[in-house]
């Protein structure tokens, strides 16, 4: 077993040393609620060299992180509890300054400890949802008082809760915001990072400002289904390091972190795998080597940048070669628009987009007009009835509903009439006969002016699923979808 490094971070009592490989605790069961590892399999952790572990309450490992220390302590593998280093986090639903102290006090009666060393914002977001379950729904989320929750952090250190206070998923941006009003500067920011992940803006940013970055998914989570992937582990430029060093590509990956000057959080809860992860500090990698994982394409987990422009030369030749009459796209904003328009031979001819009265999407639509873009409107009765992509608030709207019923029509046809007259082509679906011919009974009555007024007036609010990750500092297609919103 190698000696396990530390990296400084600032704390109640001064700079305290953090070890710098954690055992990661989170697994796919977070996401069905139920508990995810035994003590014993942390106390093999602990057995192998681990130090750390990292937690947070919506993982419901802290129980057995808990008893695993309290086990390694009755069984001597530990001396003291302060051998320990403890990280947890506060789960978005308790993103309220009242609600701080008391979760990380909940969090302190599941573990069964008297402090954490590492309390964590996991994320800055505030959700309104008592149990977490994804997907989020868009109404579930809401903009947390950064201000009052920080207080909150600061708190829990004051009262000796925890020894350090740090962020998680925090762009620069949010951390320079804790800054401007912080008592106390957050000692840490947890991120996803891994070779095909660099995150070099935000390490940079940190360093500058004396936080320690810790490198989550390091190995790019593989083997998870909910938000893993294979791009790190199947890396041929990581596979060839390894191969040439007589290594695994996880050790490729952890020593490069490593090398990045981050700490790292990283979960096997195989003991064969728990050793093989710690045994990267009595070796380096070669300056050609580090510059072989830079040239590593960056990809951010869940989102591929595409290339705008090679990808519609290859739409283009589709419609050249006479495989298609003709091409669009779908769920564009109008700045990827225009960026098509700045190079396309043949402009897209349409854009299918999410529409109804519930999201009108003014300003795209204008868009599309002006360029001479049908907009073609999906979902254009909410989804209703599909489980996982729907919604109610269309067929349960009470401005439609009343239109419907002094109109002698369904709610359904109002809907459509509505898209209709608005200008755009409507993809809708029905494998109901009866509605089926119902929803193509719309073309011979209007709206009147006052009905058209009375649909303007309804509240807007996009349909909008948030599906593991969620915010990073690179996370534009976020901001762009944010700013349609407009
Ligand atoms: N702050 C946040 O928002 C956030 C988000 C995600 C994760 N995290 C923290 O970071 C920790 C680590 O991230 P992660 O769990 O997402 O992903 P990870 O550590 O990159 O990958 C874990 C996966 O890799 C496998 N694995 C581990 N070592 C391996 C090796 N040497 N060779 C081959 N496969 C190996 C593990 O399977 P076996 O168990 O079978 O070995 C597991 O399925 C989490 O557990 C959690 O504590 C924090």
């Amino acid at each position: 077993m190698s000696s396990m490094p530390e990296k400084m971070i600032s704390s109640a009592e001064g700079p305290r040393p953090v070890p710098v490989i954690a055992m990661g605790t989170a697994t796919e069961s977070v996401i069905a609620g139920i508990e995810a590892v035994t003590p014993s399999t942390l106390i093999e952790a602990i057995k192998a060299g681990y130090r750390h572990f990292d937690t947070a309450a919506v993982y419901k490992t802290e129980k057995s992180v808990g008893e695993a220390v309290a086990e390694a302590l009755r069984s001597g593998h530990i001396n003291s509890r302060s051998e320990i280093f403890v990280t947890t986090k506060l789960w978005c639903n308790s993103c309220d300054r009242h609600l701080v102290v008391p979760a990380i006090k909940q969090s302190l009666k599941n573990l069964g400890l008297e402090y954490v060393d590492l309390y964590l914002i996991h994320w800055p977001l505030k959700l309104i949802q008592d149990e977490f379950r994804g997907p989020v729904p868009i109404e579930c989320i809401a903009t947390m008082d950064l201000k009052a929750v920080w207080e909150g952090m600061e708190e829990c250190q004051t009262l000796g809760l925890t020894k350090s206070i740090g962020v998680s998923n925090f762009s620069s941006k949010k951390i320079q915001q804790i800054l401007s009003f912080a008592k106390i500067p957050p000692a840490v920011n947890q991120i996803e990072m891994n070779p095909n992940w660099q995150q070099k803006k935000i390490t940079e940013f940190c360093k500058a400002n004396g936080i320690l970055v810790t490198a989550y998914s390091p190995l790019g989570a593989f083997g998870n289904r909910s938000w893993g992937h294979n791009r790190v582990m199947e890396c041929d430029i990581l596979q060839n390091i390894a191969k040439s060093k007589g290594k695994t590509v996880a050790q490729i990956s952890l020593r490069w972190l490593y090398e990045q000057g981050v700490s790292i959080a990283v979960k096997s809860f195989n003991v064969e795998r728990m050793k093989q992860n710690l045994d990267i500090f009595d070796w380096s990698l070669t300056q050609e080597e580090l510059k072989k994982i830079d040239q590593i394409p960056q990809r951010r987990h869940g989102i591929a940048a595409i290339d705008m422009k090679a990808v519609w030369e290859g739409m283009e030749e589709c419609q050249t070669l006479g495989l298609t009459k003709s091409i669009g796209v779908s769920n564009f904003s109008s700045k990827r628009i225009e960026q098509i328009l700045s190079f396309a031979k043949i402009p897209p001819a349409v854009n299918q987009i999410e529409m109804n009265p519930h999201w009108q999407q003014k300003k795209i639509i204008e868009f599309c007009k002006v360029n001479g873009i049908l907009v073609t409107a999906y979902s254009p009765l909410g989804g209703a009835g599909n489980n996982v992509l729907g919604h109610d608030r269309v067929m349960k709207c009470h401005v439609l509903q009343d239109i419907a019923k002094s109109r002698g029509k369904t709610l359904a046809q109002i809907s459509l009439r509505w898209l209709y007259e608005q200008g755009v082509s409507i993809a809708v679906k029905s494998f109901n006969t009866e509605r089926m011919k119902q929803n193509l009974d719309i073309f011979d009555w209007t709206l009147t002016e006052e009905e058209l007024y009375k649909i303007d007036q309804i509240p807007q609010r996009r349909h909008f699923y948030l599906i593991g990750t969620m915010v990073t500092e690179h996370n534009d297609i976020m901001a762009e979808i944010d700013a349609e919103l407009d």
